[in-house]
């Protein structure tokens, strides 16, 4: 059988573009012994995908060239020699930016259409979902009366941190991009206050939003963010290193927080963290988010975007803020 896979052509400088991708035709090829074939449904959007386009050391490695993109995704098993998988069984696992794959059963986990829809598996559910849980319980060890802040908050993590901050009852304070996100992160979420990086100073506004000061900020940007963020914190603050989205386009090098002596004056802690280190305990986690979910204490919101033609711009939609909720590409297979 024939079908579309996205493959890295060329690795980008600064912003990815069209160029960067090609959409190739290949082959399905046949099922061997301890492997299923997938047919995908969902793919998640992740803005670490930028990261693994490029060459050189990181927590994983890079796409190589000419192979196809690297994703977590959800879809159906339509075919199977595996003992631990069956035919329409629904699945998750790193399938990649395509319509099929043929994969080892080998890091594949059965989820459930009828506990779920099958997109949030890749957000609140899944991969987004279990950063927002360790990085926060974990390393930022929020205790109740404290102020949580989280940046990139009405997106896949911050909407979940923050509503785990709100449940372990802690002053929950977001910072996003526009009027819309924040009156969502307030009125539907729980939060205590947001702010408008875009539009308001961010400095005075984090005053007046946490007139205790910071002890937990939870930063998934990085940048001028992180920076302004430092000179807020508490003595013995936990600053956790999640992502720094503002960064990952650089052309120059990656621009570092000057008021880092805060951590010095204020005896904090800054670390970063990587969800996979987790993978042991994800059971554990997804407990608690399917109790947190069916008491209407957590809740999912996903950004859904049809069309596996529209994959690079859909990601870029990452990097512009056009995204409210967890970001997902659907598969249109045709009939
Ligand atoms: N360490 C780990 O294991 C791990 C795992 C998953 C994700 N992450 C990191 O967590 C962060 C969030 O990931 P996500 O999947 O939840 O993405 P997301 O928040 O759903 O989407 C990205 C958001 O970042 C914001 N943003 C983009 N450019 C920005 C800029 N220049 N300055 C400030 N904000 C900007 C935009 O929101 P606004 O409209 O509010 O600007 C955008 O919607 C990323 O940094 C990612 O790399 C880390």
């Amino acid at each position: 059988m024939e079908y579309k896979q996205w493959q890295l052509a060329k690795r980008p400088v600064g912003e990815p573009t069209r160029e960067n991708w090609q959409l190739a035709n290949v082959t399905l090829p046949d099922v061997d012994d301890g492997q299923i074939a997938v047919k995908i449904k969902y793919i998640s959007l992740d803005p670490a995908m930028r990261g693994w386009m490029n060459d050189g050391k990181s927590y994983i490695e890079p796409v190589q060239i000419g192979a196809v993109m690297r994703a977590g995704t959800v879809g159906e098993v339509i075919e199977s020699k595996s003992d631990k998988f069956a035919v329409g069984d629904h699945v998750y696992g790193h399938f990649g930016v395509q319509e099929y794959a043929v994969v080892s059963e080998q890091g594949v986990h059965k989820v459930d259409p009828a506990l779920a829809p099958l997109e949030r598996y890749l957000g609140v559910l899944g991969m987004p979902g279990m950063t927002a849980y360790f990085g926060l319980l974990k390393t930022g060890l929020p205790k109740e009366g404290e102020t949580v802040v989280v940046s990139g908050a009405a997106g896949a993590v911050g909407t979940v941190v923050g509503q785990i901050a709100k449940i372990k009852g802690c002053r929950v304070v977001g910072i996003a991009g526009g009027k819309d996100k924040c009156d969502y992160l307030v009125n539907e979420l729980g939060f205590d206050a947001a702010v408008d990086y875009k539009t308001e100073g961010l400095h005075g506004a984090l005053k007046d939003a946490c007139p205790k000061g910071i002890d937990v900020y939870f930063d998934n940007v990085g940048g001028d963010i992180l920076d302004t963020v430092l000179t807020r914190i508490n003595l013995h603050a936990r600053i956790v290193i999640c992502g720094a989205i503002s960064q990952y386009n650089n052309t120059t090098p990656v621009k570092g927080p000057a008021n880092y002596l805060s951590l010095l004056v204020n005896r904090a802690r800054m670390e970063g963290i990587v969800v996979f280190d987790n993978a042991k305990e994800y059971p554990i986690a997804a407990k608690d988010m399917a109790t947190w979910i069916a008491e209407g204490k957590l809740k999912a919101k996903e950004h859904v975007v049809s069309g596996l033609e529209n994959f690079p711009e859909t990601l870029m939609m990452l990097f512009k803020g056009e995204n409210f909720g967890k970001l997902v590409l659907k598969v249109e297979h045709e009939a």
